[in-house]
């Protein structure tokens, strides 16, 4: 599969970014071709009147080709105020009319220092997902412990699984 990893969080120094490097190699491992997808706060912040003014922005056209590129999605995300991260809801509200989420095999994780922790920004990144019939194959957080490889080979599994059933 081609892997496209996706980073909630804009922090230099995150932990969400650090459980998609494990995810990586991981997944090289495992023989998938793997790619990063750019900070999310290259993205504008999304206004339609921007395609019919100045054009796609350069950081849409790449989002949009990364994702269509891409078999399957992991995104790794904080939860911000029991949600997601605007910067995440921004990207994905960029391809709400384009498509190329539409029906894309996904997994979303946090990173997290507990299992409670993290859930709620799980789930209201799903709730948006819907509005493209993403297919969710994997949705937990991963806590920071040893044990974490374990977890991040169950949400490999998941969607190599998925790839199968497609
Ligand atoms: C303003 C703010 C709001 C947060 N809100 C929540 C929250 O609602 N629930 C939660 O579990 N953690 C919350 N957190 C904790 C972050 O999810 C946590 O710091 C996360 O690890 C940051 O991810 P990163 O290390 O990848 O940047 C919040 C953190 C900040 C700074």
């Amino acid at each position: 599969m081609r892997v496209l990893t996706v980073c909630g969080s804009l922090q230099a120094t995150s932990t969400n970014r650090d459980l998609l490097g494990q995810v990586e190699q991981r997944a090289i491992a495992r023989g998938h071709q793997v790619v990063a997808a750019p900070g999310l706060d290259a993205l504008p912040l999304f206004n339609p009147d921007i395609l019919t003014t100045t054009g796609e922005p350069p950081a849409v056209r790449a989002w949009r080709e990364n994702l269509s590129e891409a078999d399957a999605v992991v995104f790794a995300s904080p939860e911000y105020g029991h949600s997601l991260p605007g910067a995440l809801k921004n990207a994905v509200d960029w391809v709400i009319g384009s498509g190329e989420l539409y029906r894309k095999l996904v997994a979303l994780t946090a990173s997290v220092p507990h299992e409670t922790r993290g859930q709620l920004g799980l789930e209201a990144l799903a709730v948006t997902l819907r509005a493209v019939e993403g297919r969710i194959a994997w949705q937990a957080p991963i806590a920071r412990q040893p044990g974490a490889d374990d977890a991040i080979d169950a949400l490999l599994v998941a969607l190599e699984r998925g790839q199968v059933d497609d």
